[in-house]
C-alpha cells in the first residue's frame, strides 16, 4: 500500500488550477483502495503572504469546502489543517539545521517570490523546508503535485538524503513526486500559468453569472469571426481540453479551423461545460460555507489521525538526532 500526500495553501477559494493541476488528480488516487492518503491545507505557508488572521481564516475553510465538494472521502483519506499538526514546526527546525542556504537562496519561487513581494520575511525564504517536513514528517511514497513543485519535490529528497547520509541511516523516507502530464499548467485567463498572484484566475465557486464574465475574460487574438482560427495556440481551447470529452474537443478544434466560429462562441461553450461539469461541487460548497462547522469536525477528525503517524515519525528523528 502506498501512502499519498499532499496538500495546497490557504491562498483564497481553490482556483481551476489548483483543481484540476492538484485537487482532482488527489482525489482520484486517494479514492483508490490501494492507497492510503493525507490530504491537507497548508494554512502555516500562508502566513509567508497573508498576514490578515480572518483572511487566513477564511480562506482555510474555502480550501477544505473545496476539496470535501469535490467528492474528498474523509472516511479513507486523511484530512487536517497543516496549524493543528503543532509537530511540524519543531520538526522543520530540525531539517532547517540540514538544508544548505544556498540551495534555499536559488530556488526559482524564492527568486520569483522575493522580486515581486514587498513582504519578503524569513518565513518565505524557509518555505521549502516547511514543505519538505509536510512530506517528511508522514514517511509519504508519492505526493502528486503540479509541475511547478517540481523544484520543491527534489529539495524534499535532497533534505532527506543529507539527514540520512549524516545520520548514517535510512532515517527519513525520500518520497517521489507524481505529475499528471497531460494537466501540467493549467494557464490562466491570460495563457500564463494560472496562479493567484498573476490576478488571471478562473474561480468556479462563483455566481453563474460571475463565472461567465471571468470565462468572457480570457485573453485571445483578433482573428475575425468568419477566419479560420489555430486552436492549439488559443487559450480558450487551451482550458476547454482539460474539462471536455475527446469527442467534444475533436468538435470545436473542427469548428476553429473551418472559420465562422468566433472566439465568443467558444467561450460561452467553455462557460457551460464548467458550470455544467461542476454543478454538484459548486451547490456543495455553497452549504459547506454557510456550515462551517461541518468542516471543523472533519478537519479535527483527519488531525487527529495524522498526529497518529506523524508523532512517531518525529520521535524517531529526535532520537537519532540526540534529543
Ligand atoms: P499551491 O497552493 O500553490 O498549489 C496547490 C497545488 O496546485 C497545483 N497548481 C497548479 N497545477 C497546475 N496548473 C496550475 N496553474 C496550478 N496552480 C497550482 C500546485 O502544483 C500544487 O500541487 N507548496 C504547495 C503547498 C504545499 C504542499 C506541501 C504540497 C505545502 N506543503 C507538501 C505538497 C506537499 C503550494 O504552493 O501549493
Amino acid at each position: 500500500m502506498a501512502r499519498i500526500l499532499t496538500g495546497i495553501q490557504a491562498t483564497g477559494v481553490p482556483h481551476l488550477g489548483n483543481i484540476l493541476g492538484a485537487i482532482e488528480p488527489a482525489i482520484n488516487l486517494a479514492n483508490d483502495p490501494k492507497n492510503e492518503s493525507l490530504l491537507f491545507i497548508a494554512n502555516l505557508h500562508t502566513l509567508t503572504s497573508i498576514k490578515e488572521p480572518e483572511v487566513i481564516r477564511e480562506n482555510t475553510y474555502a480550501v477544505a469546502a473545496a476539496w470535501l465538494a469535490l467528492g474528498l472521502n474523509t472516511e479513507r483519506t486523511i484530512f487536517y489543517r497543516q496549524s493543528d499538526i503543532p509537530e511540524v514546526t519543531e520538526m522543520t527546525w530540525y531539517l532547517n539545521c540540514f538544508t544548505p542556504f544556498p540551495m534555499l537562496a536559488n530556488a526559482h519561487s524564492f527568486k520569483d517570490k522575493s522580486d515581486r513581494l514587498s513582504d519578503v520575511n524569513a518565513g518565505l525564504f524557509d518555505y521549502p523546508v516547511l514543505m519538505a517536513c509536510d512530506i517528511l514528517m508522514y514517511d509519504a511514497d508519492i505526493v502528486p503535485v503540479g509541475k511547478d513543485q517540481k523544484q520543491h519535490l527534489e529539495m524534499t529528497r535532497d533534505i532527506a538524503g543529507s539527514i540520512n547520509h549524516n545520520l548514517g541511516k535510512e532515517t527519513l523516507k525520500q518520497p517521489e513526486a507524481s505529475f499528471d502530464e497531460n494537466v501540467m499548467i493549467v494557464p490562466g485567463i491570460d495563457g500564463e500559468k494560472m496562479s493567484k498572484s498573476y490576478g488571471n484566475t478562473i474561480n468556479l465557486f462563483q455566481t453563474d453569472k460571475k463565472l461567465r464574465k471571468n470565462v468572457m475574460k480570457i485573453v485571445t487574438d483578433t482573428t475575425p469571426l468568419e477566419k479560420p482560427k489555430n486552436p492549439d495556440t488559443c487559450n480558450v481551447f487551451k482550458i476547454y481540453k482539460l474539462v471536455a470529452s475527446d469527442e467534444e474537443v475533436a468538435t470545436m478544434r473542427k469548428n476553429y479551423e473551418a472559420g465562422g466560429y468566433g472566439y465568443g462562441h467558444a467561450k460561452q461553450e467553455l462557460y457551460e461545460k464548467l458550470r455544467d461539469r461542476y454543478s454538484e461541487p459548486r451547490e456543495r460548497f455553497q452549504h459547506l460555507m454557510d456550515n462551517k462547522h461541518e468542516i471543523d469536525q472533519e478537519l479535527e477528525k483527519g488531525a487527529k489521525r495524522a498526529r497518529e503517524i506523524g508523532r512517531p515519525v518525529l520521535s524517531r528523528l529526535r532520537k537519532e538526532l540526540g534529543y
